[in-house]
């Protein structure tokens, strides 16, 4: 992909330097100008699993690739290992790009592996990238804010280390707002459950999209009483992106992304969020 030219560009990647890349979500299109320059004067590429490969397309043919992986369930590197790998990678002298997805400071790990670099004297530069809340709720036609529906927006996580649902749900289950759930998928009927014990109406609308931003992104529609059902239902899988709130509502008016399912013609349906649409469809459901 030829990158266009600035008018001042920033020297690209330097011998030694480790520069963490915000990869976006999944469509490759979303990494930023910076993070492309930085991976095609690259040495070597670390990577987690949500990368797009035609990122990766854009190193030099000669440059390492190295996969780290990075599900839930299946590490393919414990964490120190990834830092110690970086470090010993630029401690030989290579121009480290680790390619990581969505951005790299919203659960990311960003911040330790930014630690630890520094704490062994290595150089390092962030890029930021497209947040799987920013990105997927674009592509499917769902405002984050809205004068008429959410003036706040919470990115958590359903995912904890010790695998407790420890969250402050008073503050998650305030009303005006969109709540953003990271990782919340197989936590999903707990989740809806706590939300409304705290004080979410059982008709908050509410989604999960699955490899949102892509070729293969589908989704379960519904509301807090029914969605984990209709993500059941639908076979939704990680990674998948679970919103709640008023503006779930204009979905179904505000989706624009129909996939083609070029990548996997077997498995992709048709349309942005296709999977299950709540009754009655339009804005309705959103008494908070
Ligand atoms: C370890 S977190 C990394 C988040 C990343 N740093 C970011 O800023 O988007 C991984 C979680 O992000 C969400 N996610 C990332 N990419 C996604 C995608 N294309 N579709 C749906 N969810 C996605 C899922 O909840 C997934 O379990």
């Amino acid at each position: 992909m030829p990158l266009p030219e600035l008018a001042s560009p920033r020297p690209g990647p330097q011998p030694g330097h480790v520069y963490l890349v915000g990869a976006g979500p999944g469509d490759p299109e979303l990494l930023t100008l910076r993070g492309a320059r930085l991976v095609a004067g690259a040495d070597a590429v670390v990577y987690d699993n949500l990368v797009s490969p035609l990122i990766l397309d854009l190193a030099p043919a000669a440059a390492g690739r190295i996969y780290v992986g990075k599900k839930a369930a299946d590490h393919t590197l414990p964490q120190d290992e990834i830092n110690a790998l970086l470090i010993r990678l630029a401690r030989e002298g290579r121009r480290v790009v680790r390619l990581k997805g969505g951005d790299p400071f919203i659960f990311g790990r960003g911040g330790e592996e930014m630690e630890a670099l520094i704490a062994a004297g290595i150089t390092v530069e962030v890029v930021p990238g497209v947040t799987a809340a920013a990105g997927i709720a674009a592509y499917a036609g769902i405002p984050l804010t809205h004068r008429e529906h959410a003036q706040s927006v919470v990115f958590t996580t359903g995912f904890l280390k010790d695998g407790a649902l420890d969250l402050d749900w008073p503050m998650l289950a305030r009303p005006n707002q969109t709540l953003v759930i990271y990782m919340g998928v197989s936590r999903l009927a707990e989740i809806c459950a706590r939300l409304v014990e705290h004080g979410l109406a059982p008709g908050t609308p509410a989604c999960v999209i699955e490899r949102g931003t892509t070729a293969r992104q589908r989704a379960a529609v519904g509301t807090l009483a029914d969605l984990a059902a209709r993500v059941a239902e639908a076979g939704i899988r990680p990674p998948a992106l679970t919103v709640v709130g008023g503006v779930v509502g204009l979905y179904p008016r505000l989706a624009w992304f129909h996939p083609a399912g070029e990548d996997d013609p077997g498995s992709a349906p048709h349309a942005g969020c296709t999977a299950v649409h709540r009754d009655g469809g339009g804005e309705g459901g959103a008494d908070d």
